[in-house]
């Protein structure tokens, strides 16, 4: 038995069973250990390794202009904000930002949060709570679902995509405010919400609608600007959510909508008020990386072009993925055993595949979820492709 006067047993004891159950159902994740700057190949344990999943889609977290921009921020405004947003942490270059963010994405305003995970769980809570209503979908990511819980709200999840049980579940349901939420491009399935009917259910019922364009915020849209850009929907979504961290190559999140609704966010998003304003460095890397990118919008037709080389080769090869038009490349295996096995075979031929299992998505739906970069060339995605072929042939099923 735990001695009631050892004050750190307690949890280990509990916490030691909880990991023991994570190892038996192949649950348990060690992430790489890398020693580089973001890029196609980067180093860990000293070995140069393919790397095909991170978000750095346009390939800018390394560029040397995007770390020039973060060190000129940092040497200019320091380490930290030092502050919150509404105290003392508001510098120039946080309003620069947020103003350029919403020139991007076509809209009045838009709010900066220090990260897309906070912009979610602030955003939503700020604007529906008890006796409202909420209409999620079922694949949307944590950080929505995490912000719908914290609301209090009454939610209801739809099944993906169905836009028949969303309108069901609109006429069905009595509210002082309600509100659509959905992904653009959903991070583990690569599809994309149908936005127009979205928008569409959304003003026919009376209800706002959330779009999170983080996984095709600089990858859809001719400039950048995500799905809403690519379905000339730019300006027309109520709230867009975005994030800096993945195309951008650097942190923070942001939420960009109508003034009045970004200046409310700035009074009432617990995540806004209440948290220390984003680091200098991370803004000004943020700005570097929105100069390069429209700067330089061949990083996006590339980055489509070697998306869909990894997808062609993994077909011809027997290994279909799921369809879509964004940079993500899932591969369902299914059992998170078996994805973690041929996980861990294509890191011993030097690919960082990683193996993503329940909870992040269903039983029975353990995939590899792949992404190159801009930074890929055809060589580069034919060795990675070859080695996930190898890989998956070489492991036993079930
Ligand atoms: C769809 C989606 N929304 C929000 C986030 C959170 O963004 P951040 O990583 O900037 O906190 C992520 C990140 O994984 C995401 O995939």
């Amino acid at each position: 038995m735990t001695p009631v006067n050892d004050l750190t047993s307690l949890p280990t004891a509990w916490v030691e069973g909880e990991l023991a159950s994570l190892d038996e159902a192949g649950l348990r994740r060690i992430p790489p250990l890398i020693s580089s700057s973001a890029g196609p190949i980067v180093e860990v344990a000293g070995r140069p390794c393919i790397l095909l999943g991170s978000n750095n889609y346009l390939n800018l977290a390394g560029d040397y202009r995007v770390r020039q921009g973060a060190a000129e921020a940092a040497r200019r405004f320091g380490g930290g904000a030092a502050g919150s947003r509404l105290v003392s942490g508001t510098l120039t270059i946080h309003r620069e930002l947020e103003d350029r963010l919403a020139a991007l994405m076509g809209t009045e305003a838009a709010v900066l949060f220090s990260s897309g995970y906070i912009a979610n769980v602030a955003t939503i809570p700020a604007l529906v709570g008890r006796g409202d209503a909420i209409f999620s979908d079922a694949l949307n990511h944590a950080s929505l679902i995490d912000g719908c819980r914290l609301s209090g709200a009454n939610v209801t999840i739809y099944p993906h995509a169905d836009m028949e049980a969303l309108s069901k579940a609109l006429k069905s349901s009595t509210w002082r405010r309600g509100l659509i939420v959905s992904d653009s491009v959903f991070s583990m399935d690569a599809d994309s919400a149908p936005l127009s009917q979205l928008q569409r259910q959304a003003r026919d019922h009376g209800a706002m609608l959330l779009v999170d364009e983080s996984h095709a915020l600089g990858v859809l849209g001719p400039g950048g600007g995500g799905l809403a850009e690519a379905m000339g929907l730019s300006g027309q979504i109520d709230i867009v959510m975005g994030t800096l961290s993945k195309a951008l190559g650097s942190a923070g999140g942001f939420i960009a909508a109508s003034a009045s609704v970004c200046d409310f966010l700035r009074h009432r998003a617990r995540g806004y008020v209440f948290d220390t304003a984003p680091a200098p460095a991370a803004v000004g890397a943020a700005q570097a990386a929105m100069d390069v990118m429209l700067a330089e919008p061949w990083r996006r037709a590339h980055l489509r072009e070697m998306t869909q080389l990894l997808r062609a080769v993994l077909q011809r090869g027997g290994l279909p993925t799921l369809p879509g038009d964004a940079a993500v490349v899932p591969l369902v295996l299914g059992e998170a055993e078996r994805c973690v096995a041929v996980a861990s075979r294509c890191r011993d031929q030097g690919v960082i595949a990683p193996a993503i299992r329940p909870p992040s998505v269903p039983e029975g739906s353990s995939r590899l979820r792949l992404t190159v970069s801009a930074g890929f060339d055809v060589s580069l995605v034919n060795r990675a492709a070859g080695a996930i072929l190898t890989a998956e042939a070489g492991t036993p099923r079930g």
